[in-house]
């Protein structure tokens, strides 16, 4: 099974991520993993340690000679700010005067249940494993997923569709969603230059008056075959694997598959996909449809089409005007504590959203198709491919 994890503090030493389970033999081309990580650090609204820091991967283990050899990898991201935090969080027990305390936990973040939970007398342990910081680690397991996806002709992108009541209103193509991630300099990675205008304007009001701002972003899988998931197990439904994915992510509160929400108040006629028969050979199937409202899953399992999720961004919780708090000292009410922070992130949890996508249908595909090398699987892969085809 292809499993990651990740480990590290925000203000730690290093973060690491670690993935095992890939197919040996995928080119690990180390430029790819750079761009990703380049580009979850965009965005117009991003606060200051973006500038400070530029992040890269170093591969210690599972890539040999420029290809993975089926052993578990393992990657170090170097925390660049840790010069001016190594004496703020040793690892040894160090000078007590030299600690940063959080002593007024910020609403909206885990500071007040994760300090209840593991009785720590300030909220600092917990707010540095909670930071979307971590999103670095998952970012650089999930390029590992869509190098492994690529010789199998499967990609995975995204794009953002609203800040804040700024919204792209009209459908965007593969192509020009797969043309935002070549682009050298990202504003916020919306295919619509007006529309990324109105978005800009959103995030420079909430930059004026101290404020944050949400949204949302759509990640689409182009490529994938039609029957990857199955509907015969709840816990094996690509949807409800891709939920959980991405709604792990720090400040996304609801999950959409395809139309999913406006499904909801729509009527049967005008949502579901009618089927044709005859589509273009480029596909792995002659069924085709006319729309995708369903977001490329009937039944927890892929149809052929592009899948597509969107994940909703909550505002980001730290405010340069504090919400009220407690202090934990004195139980008096207080502001909450501020840290340095973004005041948009929507571009970029859409970054880190690929790479939880990427990395749960590479899991799946693995899943499907086996083999141990990526020889095996691309075999397994392009048989499968031959017998839907003449189905
Ligand atoms: C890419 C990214 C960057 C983020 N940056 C910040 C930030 O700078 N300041 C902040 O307060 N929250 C930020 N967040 C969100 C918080 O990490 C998150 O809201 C918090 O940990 C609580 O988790 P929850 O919102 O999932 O409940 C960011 C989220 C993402 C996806």
């Amino acid at each position: 099974m292809l499993r990651f994890s990740t480990a590290g503090e925000s203000h730690g030493e290093s973060l690491v991520a670690m993935v095992s389970g890939v197919p040996a033999g995928v080119p690990v081309d180390q430029e790819l993993i750079s761009r990703e990580l380049w580009r979850r650090q965009q965005g117009y609204g991003r606060g200051g340690r973006m500038r400070i820091e530029r992040d890269g991967a170093h591969i210690l283990s599972g890539v040999r000679h420029g290809k993975t050899i089926g052993s578990p990898i393992a990657m170090v991201l170097a925390n660049k700010d840790w010069k001016n935090w190594g004496e703020i969080l040793p690892v040894e027990e160090g000078d007590a005067a030299k600690h940063k305390p959080v002593a007024s936990p910020r609403p909206g973040h885990a500071d007040l249940p994760g300090s209840l939970k593991y009785d720590f007398p300030d909220a600092r342990y917990v707010l540095e494993r909670a930071s979307a910081r971590e999103t670095a680690a998952r970012v650089a397991a999930g390029a590992i997923a869509k190098l492994l996806l690529r010789p199998l002709g499967i990609e995975v992108a995204s794009h953002v569709i609203r800040v804040g009541k700024a919204e792209l209103r009209r459908p965007a193509t593969w192509e020009e969603i797969a043309a935002l991630q070549l682009k050298e300099s990202v504003l916020l990675n919306c295919v619509d230059p007006e529309s990324e205008a109105a978005m800009k304007a959103e995030v420079d009001a909430v930059l004026r008056t101290g404020d944050t701002i949400g949204g949302v972003f759509e990640v689409v899988v182009h490529g994938l075959p039609p029957g990857v998931g199955t509907h015969v197990n709840w816990d094996e439904r690509m949807d409800g694997l891709l939920a959980q994915a991405v709604m792990s992510l720090q400040a996304v509160k609801a999950v959409e598959i395809g139309r999913g929400v406006t499904a909801a108040e729509s009527l049967g006629s005008t949502v579901h996909d009618e089927i044709a028969y005859n589509g273009g050979e480029e596909a792995y199937t002659k069924f085709s449809r006319e729309h995708n409202n369903a977001g490329g899953l009937e039944g927890g399992i892929s149809n052929g089409e592009d899948v597509v999720v969107r994940g909703y961004l909550k505002p980001i919780s730290t405010l340069r005007r504090p919400l009220g708090s407690v202090s934990f000292a004195t139980r008096e009410p207080v502001k909450a504590a501020y840290e340095r922070s973004d005041v948009c992130v929507v571009p970029a949890a859409g970054v880190a959203a690929e790479a939880m996508v990427a990395l749960t249908v590479a899991r799946l595909v693995v899943e499907k198709f086996g083999g141990d090398s990526l020889r095996e699987l691309e075999h397994n892969f392009r048989g499968y491919c031959e017998q839907i085809k003449a189905f």
